[in-house]
């Protein structure tokens, strides 16, 4: 998850986010001045200051407590490591994984401080490349990378998108 630097500001928030590591990346990361904020369907033990949230991104009213969570703060990273539970369809599957990098990317666009990164988990697949294509409409610079840990078959990799261009949020 924090394969991604927190910036200045000392702000990122995460989603998908058990077992614990990312958020605790992301604690070391901004030290005690800065703001981590995570959400999940799954519980989590405590992470001294960490705001977490166990809920569905998905649903409007979480994501509003989310922001909620910032306390007005513009993020510096939002970073999601979120994947549907495997239906065993493929289609189903990735079209639920892009939904999912859909609604985090939103979720970027309306929280990002301007020049703030974004990384998100995906699996190469229908959606992909137009994913890709908007998420470049927004950012500088776009990277997409295959976990060293991923198997060779798996379609699992990671988009980081770096230098959010502020001026699109609207658009
Ligand atoms: C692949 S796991 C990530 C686990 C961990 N980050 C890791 O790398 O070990 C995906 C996580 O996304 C969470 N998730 C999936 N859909 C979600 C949703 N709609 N809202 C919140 N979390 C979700 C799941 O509960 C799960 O913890």
């Amino acid at each position: 998850m924090n394969r991604h630097h927190c910036l200045e500001r000392q702000c990122g928030s995460r989603f998908g986010r058990s077992p614990r590591w990312p958020s605790e990346i992301a604690r070391n990361r901004v030290g005690h001045q800065g703001t981590v904020v995570g959400i999940d369907l799954l519980p989590l033990e405590p992470i001294q200051g960490v705001s977490f949230l166990q809920g569905d991104f998905t649903e409007p009213e979480q994501v509003t407590v989310l922001k909620d969570l910032l306390n007005g703060k513009q993020a510096d990273v939002v970073m999601s490591d979120m994947a549907p539970n495997i239906s065993g369809i493929p289609m189903t599957d990735q079209l639920r994984m892009i939904a999912l990098a859909e609604q985090a990317l939103d979720f970027s666009l309306a929280v990002l401080q301007p020049k703030g990164a974004f990384v998100v988990k995906l699996f190469h697949g229908v959606g992909f490349d137009a994913f890709v294509i908007k998420v470049r409409q927004h950012f500088v610079n776009v990277r997409i990378r295959k976990p060293k840990a991923s198997k060779s078959q798996s379609k699992e990799v990671y988009l980081s998108a770096r230098n959010f261009r502020a001026i699109m949020r609207a658009q």
